[in-house]
Order: structure tokens, then C-alpha cells, then sequence
């Protein structure tokens, strides 16, 4: 499972899908770009997904707030309070600390130990010195290397399950100290924020404390009025929005999976009191449906509903993908009751309600939403089409079987030479395809070549040129999946794929 993770990054950086951030200063803790196929890849997740839930749904609408918002939003919504990260304060200083850093630095004073009997033995040795051997073999080294490995471990696992008993447990056991003051007199771990905060205004003395944004949600539930009345809207209806969101999470691994900035997309679908669990079931029905239209395999998803649910809701569920390192939350469905609107209320003093003309009432709607992370995504989409194949030749191919409506490219164009007037001929289809599709030229190296560069980068379709396109406006069109090859007429090329790579 390890390697073929492994394998996902490396090929996702190979065929310029995903680089670290900032990756020549040595990168960015879970911060990531999107490469040029990345960047076409992620576009087109966007696309399907607004398709489905605003274009395909009268009742819904799609707006894009800002990322930065009054600093009142995140006291309304409970984020202030209850949005955190692990701390610990010592008794007897009074000063406080995060808990996972206190354990971090335990674990790297480990490591410098290990590194400094490694440059002892270094000197000792001199020329006849062989470091893999002796990190694996010197019982200090392995020592020291294997508690490291064991407490960071350990930490992980119980902030993941939320277990801040066991954090607290770990440093008594470890006997860490305050930094400053020697004490080990501690108190409970409990939660600070993790929402990165910023400052709006240029005078230090007059500028305004403001917070990015940790979900997009709060910027649908400060516009339910304006969308209401402006859109003329009757419930039950909903707004959608994509864009980005931060948190500064603590156990940020898994590549993509955990990130510090990422992008969500979410629709809060706002109804009756009362007839929210008919609209949770509908929701989590019509997503699961969105997920399977892809095609990745029903095997791959699963509900898990929720028991302990969050400060806002009666009702949660998530859809869990199976990612390479199994499954794992991709989307959730919560039932947020009228939480967020009431909270909002009270905070702004502006009403946010509805008047029902069949109840003749005015209500607070209750929301049920649906929140996707688009990164999430990208990696479930993207780990599940990596595939490697052997052929009837006993050779193996890399495949990237990427569903074609979400393909970065759609087609490649490929003149067999480099000469006779091919590559014209192969400009031509481009110019007319291109007002379509993304389509893409390559005419270095053989063919065999260049057809499989395409599987890996997950083109559906190439499309070869070649003499006898010249006589009769034929070309050759190859499909990633199958490497079946038809000869077909220029003409018809653009029903081909329309065919394919439409939803
Ligand atoms: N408005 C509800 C909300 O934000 P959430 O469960 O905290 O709920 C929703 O987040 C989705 O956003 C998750 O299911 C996940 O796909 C994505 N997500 C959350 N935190 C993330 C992170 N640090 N990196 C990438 N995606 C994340």
C-alpha cells in the first residue's frame, strides 16, 4: 500500500499534476501546487461538480464569497470556540504550550542524539565508514531511531482519534519538561485555534484581527438573505460555492488528503423545519449517485454515519473512499438544524428568515449540507486511474485511466514524421478540435513512445496522421483503454469525442 502511494506522488509530479509548494526553498509543510495537468484536472472536477448541483438544479444557485470575512462570522459560527488544537500550560510557570510540539521536539532531541554518535563513529572510522550499516546495526542508534519513530506514532494516532488523555500520558511518561523552567507539572491537554489568522488595514494600531476562512459554508449562510430575496427564491432551496478554505491542521500527512489551504465545495440546501431528514436522506442518496457516475467503482465508497456529532448538527454522515492508505472521509452530509442561521441572527441582529406563503409563517430554515473537499477528490479520482498493466507481450504499461470527462486532455495529435506535410495536416485538426477540447500536439519520438506518454498523462484519445491521411482525410484514432485503433474520417473526429467526453 506504501509503494503504491508512494508511486501516486511520484507520478503525479512526473506528469506535472501536483509539485510541493514552493519546492526550490524545500517545499511548504502540506502546502501544494497543481501543475499544468493538475490545474485541468481540478478545473474539470469543479465543472462536474457545479454542473450537477447548480446547472441540473433549479431550485439551486451558485455565488463565491470572499475568503475574508467579518471577524463576528467565526463567534456566530462556533469556530472561536471549538475549532482546535491541542494545549498544554505548565502549573507552575503559567506558560503554555502545544502539546504535539512539546512531543515533536522530545522526538528531535532523540534524533540528534542518534546523529551525533553517528559522527563519532564517522571520525573513528574514517574512509572504512558505512553510515546505512551502521544506523541499522548499532544498538544506541537503532535505539534512540526506533523511540523517535514510536512516540511521533503514537501522537499522531491519538490526536487522529482525538485522544487528548493519551497526549497528555505520553509526556508524563517521556518526563518533558517546561523549556524555560525545568518544571513537569502540567495540566490537562485541551484545544487551541486552528484557523490562521491575518490583519486587515495597513496601521498596526487600527487594523482589524480577521481569520481565513476554515470552511466556505459560513460565506453561503451571511448571504442566505441577499440570495433569498434577490434570487426570489422559495424553499426548499439551496446555494452553492466552491473556493478555498485554511486550516492550520496539526497531523497534516497523506499528500493531498490533510492540507493546510485546499478548496471545498459545498451547497447548503435550506428547508422546512421538520422535513430536514427527508433532505438528508435525499442528499446523501443523490451524492453517492454523483460519486458513481464517475465510475471508480462502487466498491470503493461507503457510508459512515456519525454518533457523535458535531456543536450544529442532528444528523451526519460521510462518504468514506477507499484511498491508497484505505478508507477514509471524502465528503460529508451533515443536517445543521438552524444553527448557523440563528447563531447568525443573534450575532448581527438582522433576521434571517423566511415567509412561507402556504404556512403563512415566517421560520428560521433548517439547513442540510453537502461538503466535498476538491483535493480529496482529485486524489481519489486520481489514485484509482493510476494503473499499471502487463500486455499480451508480457510488457507492462503505466495507465492513468482518468474518467474522460475529467481528462485534462481529451485528444492528442500526432504526425507518424516530422515531415511530407504531416505536422500541417496535424495543426489543421488542432485548430478546428481546440474550440471543443483541450487538445494537445507531440510529435517527439516514435509513436509507440508518444502513445504511451499519453496513457500516463490519461489522454482518452490519440489521433495519428500519417501518408495515407494525406490521399483520402483519414487518421487513426487510438483509445487509451482498450488500445483499439480505428480508421476513421477527419469529420467524424469531433463526434467521437464529443461521444466520450461529454457528460
Ligand atoms: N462545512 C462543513 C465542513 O467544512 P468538514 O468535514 O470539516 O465539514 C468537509 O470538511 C470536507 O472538506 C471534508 O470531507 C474533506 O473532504 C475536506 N477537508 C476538510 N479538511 C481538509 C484538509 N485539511 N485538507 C483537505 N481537505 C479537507
Amino acid at each position: 500500500q506504501d509503494d503504491i502511494f508512494k508511486n501516486v506522488i511520484s507520478h503525479a509530479k512526473e506528469y506535472g499534476y501536483i509539485f510541493q509548494s514552493s519546492e526550490i526553498y524545500d517545499g511548504l509543510s502540506a502546502v501544494y501546487d497543481y501543475g499544468q495537468n493538475g490545474a485541468e484536472l481540478k478545473k474539470n472536477i469543479r465543472d462536474y461538480w457545479w454542473k450537477a448541483m447548480v446547472q441540473m438544479h433549479e431550485n439551486i444557485v451558485g455565488i463565491d464569497a470572499a475568503i475574508f470575512m467579518h471577524p463576528t462570522t467565526w463567534k456566530a459560527s462556533g469556530h472561536t470556540e471549538a475549532f482546535n488544537d491541542p494545549l498544554i500550560d505548565n502549573k507552575d510557570s503559567k506558560k503554555r504550550y502545544r502539546a504535539d510540539v512539546l512531543v515533536e521536539d522530545y522526538a528531535e532531541k532523540l534524533n540528534i542524539k542518534a546523529q551525533k554518535e553517528i559522527e563519532k563513529a564517522q571520525k573513528r572510522f574514517g574512509e572504512a565508514f558505512n553510515e546505512e550499516e551502521f544506523v541499522t546495526t548499532n544498538p544506541r542508534v537503532v535505539g534512540y531511531l526506533s523511540k523517535k519513530k514510536e512516540i511521533l506514532e503514537r501522537m499522531a494516532r491519538s490526536l487522529e482519534a482525538e485522544d487528548l488523555t493519551d497526549v497528555k500520558a505520553l509526556i508524563e511518561e517521556l518526563g518533558i519538561a517546561d523549556p524555560e523552567t525545568g518544571s513537569k507539572n502540567w495540566t490537562e491537554v485541551r484545544q487551541f485555534n486552528l484557523m490562521f489568522g491575518t490583519k486587515l488595514g495597513a496601521e498596526a494600531a487600527h487594523a482589524m484581527d480577521l481569520y481565513l476562512r476554515p470552511e466556505t459554508a459560513q460565506g453561503i449562510f451571511v448571504n442566505f438573505a441577499n440570495v433569498q430575496k434577490t434570487g426570489r427564491m422559495k424553499i426548499p432551496f439551496g446555494i452553492a460555492q466552491t473556493g478555498k478554505a485554511f486550516r492550520n491542521e496539526i497531523v497534516a500527512r497523506q499528500f493531498i488528503f490533510r492540507m493546510r489551504e485546499f478548496e471545498q465545495m459545498e451547497m447548503q440546501f435550506f428547508v422546512r423545519p421538520g422535513d430536514e431528514m427527508k433532505w438528508y436522506d435525499y442528499w446523501k442518496e443523490n451524492r453517492l449517485k454523483w460519486h458513481m457516475s464517475l465510475g471508480l467503482g462502487k466498491e470503493n465508497y461507503r457510508f459512515h454515519d456519525h454518533e457523535k456529532l458535531a456543536h450544529y448538527a442532528n444528523a451526519a454522515a460521510d462518504i468514506e473512499f477507499n484511498f491508497p492508505f484505505g478508507f477514509k472521509e471524502l465528503e460529508g452530509i451533515h443536517s445543521r438544524t438552524d444553527f448557523d442561521l440563528k447563531a447568525h441572527e443573534e450575532h448581527s441582529g438582522k433576521k434571517l428568515q423566511f415567509f412561507d406563503a402556504e404556512l403563512n409563517k415566517n421560520y428560521v430554515p433548517y439547513v442540510v449540507e453537502t461538503s466535498i473537499g476538491l483535493d480529496r477528490m482529485f486524489l481519489a479520482v486520481f489514485a484509482t486511474a493510476l494503473q499499471e498493466e502487463t500486455l499480451e507481450d508480457g510488457s507492462t504499461r503505466t495507465v492513468l485511466r482518468l474518467p474522460a470527462v475529467l481528462a485534462p486532455t481529451k485528444a492528442a495529435v500526432l504526425p507518424l514524421v516530422k515531415k511530407d506535410g504531416l505536422p500541417d495536416v496535424a495543426r489543421e485538426i488542432i485548430d478546428d478540435l481546440k474550440w471543443d477540447f483541450n487538445v494537445a500536439y507531440d510529435e517527439k519520438d516514435a509513436v509507440g513512445r508518444r502513445y504511451r506518454r499519453q496513457d500516463a498523462l490519461g489522454t482518452p484519445f490519440c489521433i495519428t496522421v500519417d501518408h495515407q491521411t494525406l490521399e483520402d482525410k483519414t487518421v487513426t484514432i487510438r483509445h487509451r483503454d482498450t488500445m483499439a485503433q480505428d480508421r476513421v474520417a477527419i469529420t467524424e473526429l469531433r463526434n467521437i469525442i464529443d461521444d466520450e467526453v461529454s457528460v
